[in-house]
């Protein structure tokens, strides 16, 4: 344990780059948005000051609309596909396009109160902007109700099944060609497919097309779907900001407007047939179909519903380590391709705070030891296959580290 947080801690500190922290060497060479709050409160639990650093590096690549983009290029890198000038959004410093899931107000929060006295400043100073975001999130994407993505890398969790439907009515035949980076860093079958990157690739150009116009990417994009990750995560965002802003004596009732609507949008991703929380295409209404690791988020989120909690169970009973990213008794299940199948530990930290908050301590339990015993056998990889454990894709990833020190390697 002694060893494993040291070499945890280690991992943040070579992954380091002087403000910010890359998701791993090598695969992912620039700021990730969500992989980097991960990374704060990681860093909270041995360098607070740091910590906020991580943060206020991602909040220096924010839009004056609000958007805070998913990666920064803050240096460039040639290892990296597709970078900052096929994004093109002319933005210093330079940015990607499109967001990536808000977590970042539930761990200002955590950051917060790991130490109060040392954080008020800085947590003034970052929380308009963080409103401003909050607010880009109600206005634009969850326009539809609940939140919305306009490209899957938006919903952080790329090639999952959630966004088939979405994806096979993206013409991708006339992107050009293109050299891809990330399989010469890792093996290519646990990577997503030539089809599936050729339409990842042709909704960018969309949006560089119309000049990164969020009115015309919403209206006219190639692909929009409502994500029921993104509505858990924002609802629970919401209501931390809330508490956050009430600790800095502001008014929050513009917040809590957001989080009551975003609430009341959630019964519109309940697929009755399925019988769980889904992802839909907002442009034709059809489901996912589809059992992600995002839809056991609602106790995240602060919302209670026995057939969610049925399902958790079945699909967390099927496997052998911890709750995987796609439904391990479905057909297209892939243990380890990527968001098809495999178990990704900082997701799981995420389910865990929920299975906490709502007082399931038994499960929450066995959720550590499952994700404690995969990184203690193999070590800081990117996911896992959750049937028989292999490690995959990146090594040294900053938020397995992270969250094994903040969560999966804690007694
Ligand atoms: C992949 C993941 C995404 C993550 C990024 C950097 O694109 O799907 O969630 O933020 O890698 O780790």
């Amino acid at each position: 344990m002694t060893h494993l947080n040291e070499t945890a801690r280690d991992i943040l500190r070579k992954n380091d780059r002087g403000g910010y922290t890359v998701p791993t060497d090598g695969l992912y060479p620039y700021q990730w948005n969500w992989d980097s709050v991960f990374a704060a409160w990681g860093f909270a639990t041995f360098d607070n000051d740091r910590a906020w650093t991580e943060v206020e590096t991602l909040f220096s690549g924010q839009w004056d609309d609000g958007m805070v983009p998913h990666i920064i290029f803050h240096q460039s890198d040639p290892g990296y596909f597709p970078g900052p000038d096929v994004w093109g959004t002319n933005k210093t410093p330079q940015t990607s396009g499109i967001s990536q899931p808000p977590v970042a107000a539930t761990m200002v929060r955590k950051i917060y109160e790991m130490d109060p006295e040392a954080g008020r400043a800085r947590l003034a100073a970052l929380y308009p902007r963080m409103v401003a975001w909050h607010r880009w999130w109600h206005d634009v994407r969850c326009a539809p109700g609940p939140a919305c993505i306009t490209h899957p890398w938006e919903s952080g969790r790329d090639n999952c099944p959630d966004w088939d439907v979405g994806m096979a009515n993206v013409d991708g035949s006339n992107v050009g060609p293109y050299q891809r980076r990330d399989t010469g860093h890792v093996d290519a079958s646990m990577r997503p497919g030539k089809e599936d990157y050729d339409r990842y690739i042709a909704i960018l150009q969309f949006g560089k097309a119309c000049g990164w116009n969020h009115a015309e990417i919403m209206a006219n994009g190639p692909f929009l779907m409502a994500d029921p990750g993104i509505t858990f995560i924002l609802l629970r965002a919401h209501r931390d900001l809330i508490a956050l802003g009430q600790e800095l004596g502001e008014d929050v009732s513009e917040i809590t407007g957001w989080a009551d609507a975003l609430e009341a949008a959630v019964p519109s991703i309940w697929n009755p047939d399925l019988g769980a929380y889904d992802a839909r295409d907002i442009r034709t209404g059809t489901w996912a179909n589809n059992l992600s690791s995002a839809a056991y988020l609602f106790l995240y989120a602060g919302i209670e519903n026995p057939d969610m909690d049925a399902q958790m169970q079945r699909t967390w009973d099927a496997v052998t380590y911890g709750i995987p990213s796609s439904d391990p008794e479905a057909a297209h299940f892939d243990p380890r391709r990527y968001w098809r199948g495999p178990m990704w530990p900082v997701v799981n930290s995420l389910i865990a705070l929920g299975l906490k908050d709502s007082g399931r301590d038994a499960d929450e339990a066995r959720l550590r030891r499952e994700t404690a015993t995969l990184i203690e056998k193999s070590g800081f990889y990117e996911y896992f296959d959750p049937v028989d454990g292999t490690p995959c894709g990146g090594s040294n990833f900053t938020w397995t580290a992270a969250i094994w020190l903040t969560w999966a390697g804690r007694d």
